[in-house]
């Protein structure tokens, strides 16, 4: 078993190279843009992320044995789509708050908010096909296309108490698994590995996304605002039906099921009775079996990695197995 701390020491510095190549990106652009534009990125993009998809495109890269700086600018695509993603869904989902701040349209206005996503999700675009040629951009398009056709599903799926959970894991591969996927897969192909080393490396991430959406959405009830930095309950208000409430209705009995459907009805409801829907997935035992689900995704992410012999990929299998285990202990 890995030391999560020790790897969460490994990436820090890694995590802060990326940072450094935004920075550099953003004063590159600086010249030829718009001053409000550049404001934008600024605080939408330096400002606490996590960096999980660009370490991991980082990462994978060496693990097929990339020794190249240039891999920093292709994570940074990564976190550039992401943040584009993440200035949209703040739109979509009426949420206030990111990265414990204003989200970039409550600070800026949907317009602006809408023009810097567009813009970064160009400027990733036009980095990966650069980098990472046809192949890479092709993937890296995929994941898009998917993701946006997983909010559409999403939006389909709101306020639906009956969702399976087939219905949730299709929509939490297409919104989060692909785009992890794709970091890793790219990666993989930029550092040069055989196609088994990039299908395992995209079967690590498709997994690892699939935990990391469970938990995020485990974070969304149960999680601290001032570490996750975003609202707790926004899910719900919204009419997302996520694991935790799925696995809820699954294993509560007839007078839980009954209370839990009057008190979705409608957002106001929902809105008041946040905590007693909570206590009541609680009380089912929803919480716990959403976790071991993702325990069980992160425990496959880890057995795609086995192809990779240790001996001479020790360090960077190490991360990519720690960089799991995180997903589960992450608090933000
Ligand atoms: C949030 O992603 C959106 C999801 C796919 C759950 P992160 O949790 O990686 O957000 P940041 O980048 O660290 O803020
Ligand atoms: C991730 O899902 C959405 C994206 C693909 C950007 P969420 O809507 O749960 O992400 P958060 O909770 O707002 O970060
Ligand atoms: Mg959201
Ligand atoms: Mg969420």
């Amino acid at each position: 078993m890995v030391q999560v701390k020790s790897v969460i020491a490994a990436v820090k510095a890694e995590a802060a190279k990326v940072d450094e190549y935004m920075r550099a990106d953003l004063a590159r652009l600086q010249p030829e843009t718009d001053e409000l534009l550049l404001e934008v990125l600024d605080y939408g993009l330096l400002n606490g992320g996590k960096r999980v998809r660009p370490l991991l495109a980082v990462f994978a890269s060496r693990l097929c044995g990339n020794k190249d700086e240039n891999v920093y600018r292709l994570g940074c695509a990564f976190e550039y789509l992401h943040a584009a993603t993440l200035f949209h869904d703040d739109i979509i989902d009426n949420s206030e708050t990111r990265r414990g701040k204003r989200s970039v349209y409550k600070q800026f206005g949907t317009i602006a908010a809408i023009l810097a996503g567009d813009y970064l999700h160009a400027l990733a675009m036009s980095t990966v096909g650069r980098l990472a040629g046809a192949k890479g951009l092709e993937i890296f398009c995929n994941a898009t296309t998917g993701m946006v056709d997983g909010e559409f599903m999403q939006l389909r799926n709101a306020t639906k108490h009956n969702l399976t959970e087939l219905e949730y894991y299709d929509a939490i591969m297409m919104k989060t698994g692909l785009l992890i996927a794709a970091a890793c897969e790219v990666g993989a192909i930029y550092g040069g590995g055989t196609p088994e080393q990039v299908k395992a490396l995209r079967d690590y991430g498709a997994n690892l996304g699939c935990a990391f959406q469970i938990i995020d959405d485990l974070l969304d009830y149960l999680g601290d605002p001032a570490k996750t930095g975003k609202v707790v309950g926004n899910d719900l208000v919204e009419g997302k039906v996520t694991l935790p409430l799925i696995l809820a209705f699954n294993c509560a009995g007839e007078r839980d099921k009954k209370r839990l459907a009057a008190l979705l009805g409608t957002k106001d409801k929902r809105s008041s009775n946040v905590q007693e829907v909570s206590g009541i997935i609680e009380s089912v035992g929803g919480f716990a079996a959403a976790r071991k689900e993702a325990v069980a995704a992160v425990e496959n992410a880890i057995a795609a990695l086995r192809i990779f012999p240790t001996h001479n990929n020790y360090y960077e299998r190490n991360v990519l197995e720690g960089l799991a285990h995180y997903v589960l202990t992450r608090d933000k």
